[in-house]
């Protein structure tokens, strides 16, 4: 059961054709500057129950398909399916194997039978769904009794350097938005899923500067696509101001960014 006294968040996040285009169009950088992602990914690997073995997975939003081979290499004789959203990504992916299926879809509709999976596995994608109970409940749905879901995301306070810069430049959205952690404990709570491990680590990555981190965000294919970001060019003036106002968070290892990342085990109840 959905808990509906959080609803989806009408117009706060991304349109869904833009995100799957944004990705898309990052696949062949993404590699290159995922070291948060494989970081997370493998965390959330590692809390995966040591003896489990599923028939079949789902690896939720694989992008270009890292933790699908690793997937692929840890369960080798089980089957595995990478469904992600963003054509691009499954094109990146595809070739490189590690699952049997490679499928577009989405998370909040999958094309799959109900009770047709051990494990759904999901890094840092669901933050990219505005109705994350829908995601939970089709989850449940595609589990089969005893099947567990692990998923990493990012919750309030990713990025809160570079969108209180933005800030004191000019008080627009420069930053995706996330759910809050307690939204995610209340959601998860109210999915029929029984919650093994629930928890919010940050993750600081550091820049040499202020481009670094943008351009980096760019090649994620994970710079900002709200409803409601500037349009148009980002004149010199106000990049200089940026630049000004996060130097106010400079540490000795360099501009830190923060990433408030949620880890999630959840079985379903025999
Ligand atoms: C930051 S990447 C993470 C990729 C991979 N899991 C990893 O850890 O490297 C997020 C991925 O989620 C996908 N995604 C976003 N919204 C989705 C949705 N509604 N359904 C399926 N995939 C989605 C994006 O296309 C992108 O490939």
């Amino acid at each position: 059961m959905t808990d509906l006294s959080f609803p989806p968040l009408p117009g706060a996040l991304p349109d869904k054709r833009q995100v799957a285009a944004s990705f898309s169009r990052a696949a062949a950088s993404y590699d290159s500057v995922a070291e948060l992602q494989r970081d997370v990914g493998q965390q959330l690997l590692d809390r995966l129950p040591p003896s489990f073995m599923p028939q079949r997975w789902l690896d939720l939003g694989c992008g270009t398909g890292y933790f699908t081979r690793a997937l692929g290499a840890r369960f080798g004789a089980s089957t595995g399916l990478a469904l992600d959203i963003a054509e691009g990504m499954l094109n990146h992916a595809r070739p490189q194997g590690g699952a049997a299926y490679f499928v577009a879809g989405d998370a909040e509709r999958l094309p799959l039978q109900a009770a047709s999976c051990d494990l759904v596995f999901s890094s840092l994608a669901v933050q990219w769904c505005a109705d994350f109970a829908t995601v939970l409940s089709e989850a449940h749905r595609v589990l089969k009794p005893g099947g567990v879901l692990a998923f990493t995301s990012l919750c309030v306070g990713t990025l809160y350097e570079l969108r209180d810069s933005w800030r004191q430049v000019d008080g627009l959205v420069h930053v995706n938005r996330f759910r809050g952690f307690e939204t995610y404990q209340h959601l998860c709570a109210a999915s029929g899923l029984k919650v093994v491990s629930l928890e919010n680590r940050p993750h600081v990555l550091y820049y040499p500067d202020v481009r670094s981190l943008t351009h980096e965000l760019k090649a994620l294919g994970a710079h900002n696509l709200n409803p409601g970001r500037p349009g148009g060019l980002t004149g010199r003036a106000r990049i200089l101001a940026l630049v000004e106002a996060y130097e106010q968070f400079r540490q000795a290892q360099g501009l830190p960014a923060t990433y408030q990342v949620v880890y999630a085990v959840l079985e379903k109840p025999l």
